[in-house]
């Protein structure tokens, strides 16, 4: 479910702010129009535990783990339902019950489920861990060998913060998976790393054998360029000469490495 309603919705025409109160586990509050339950609960400090979830990007619904009960309404037209608070957007008079027994049970089984195909990620075992499951009773296709849960950050990133599309979901059902496109379309990846970065099971492998980078999963491999001063890495070749033409600095310092353009900074100030 890929929600692109929720931001930038929170004025009424007149330009004026909107407030909506809404009750999460028994406090009162009130919360900008446009809002998810998840951002109004992280705001009274309530820990909803999320994988799919990456602030700047779009919620999308998908690891399920943040689930809560919630209703409206009271007597005979009371309505009641389970929903994810990552793509809810608060409404008046919405009460939200984020830990009741009845959402406990529920992520336990999700959270099985997300072990039978991750089972070494640290974040799904510590979740795990926290609701007292030892091991999954379900076993996946590839028995958890890809570690991916299919949460779709990586594809995310990759199209609204990195624009490169370079990957995307493939195949349905049991057999899906995160690829390049038709698997041959490797060359739209610019090896900037940011979908290892955002992945919650740690399922992408970024390997550096001097002079190249190598990222596993989506089997593509990129020049790396060193820092002219120490020899650190700095980054992939096509990656660097991107920012080359976007971000308009002194040609010399993208040939260094952060701390060797820190240590340039400074000396030039002192
Ligand atoms: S590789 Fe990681 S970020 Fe991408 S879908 Fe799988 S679990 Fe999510
Ligand atoms: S964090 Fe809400 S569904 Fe994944």
């Amino acid at each position: 479910m890929h929600i692109t309603h929720l931001k930038g919705r929170d004025m009424s025409q007149e330009g004026i702010v909107r407030e909506i109160e809404v009750e999460i586990d028994g406090i009162k509050t009130k919360v900008q129009a446009g809002s998810t339950v998840l951002e109004a609960a992280r705001k009274l400090g309530i820990d909803i535990p999320t994988l799919c979830y990456h602030e700047p990007l779009e919620p999308f619904g998908s690891c399920r783990m943040c689930i809560a009960e919630m209703s409206v309404g009271s007597g005979e037209s009371k309505k009641t339902w389970i929903s994810t608070t990552c793509t809810t957007p608060v409404q008046d008079g919405l009460i939200v019950k984020t830990d009741t027994p009845k959402i406990k049970k529920e992520r336990k089984l999700i959270l099985e489920l997300h072990m039978s195909r991750a089972p070494e990620s640290p974040k799904i075992n510590e979740l795990a861990k926290r609701y007292g499951i030892e091991k999954s009773r379900f076993v996946t296709l590839d028995k958890g060998e890809s570690n991916c849960i299919l949460c779709g950050l990586c594809v995310r990133v990759c199209d609204e913060i990195i624009l490169a599309h370079a990957i995307g979901m493939a195949y349905r059902g049991i057999h899906k998976k995160v690829l390049t496109p038709f698997e041959i379309a490797k060359e739209k990846c610019i090896g900037c790393g940011a979908c290892a970065y955002v992945c919650p099971t740690d399922a992408i492998k970024i390997i550096e054998e001097k002079p190249i980078l190598r990222i596993e999963n989506w089997d593509v491999e990129h020049e790396m360029t060193y820092c002219k001063e120490c020899g650190k890495p700095i980054g992939p070749k096509v990656y660097i000469d991107i920012l080359k033409e976007k971000v308009i600095v002194q040609e010399e310092l993208y040939d260094l490495c952060p701390d060797c353009r820190r240590k340039l900074y400074k000396s030039a100030l002192f």
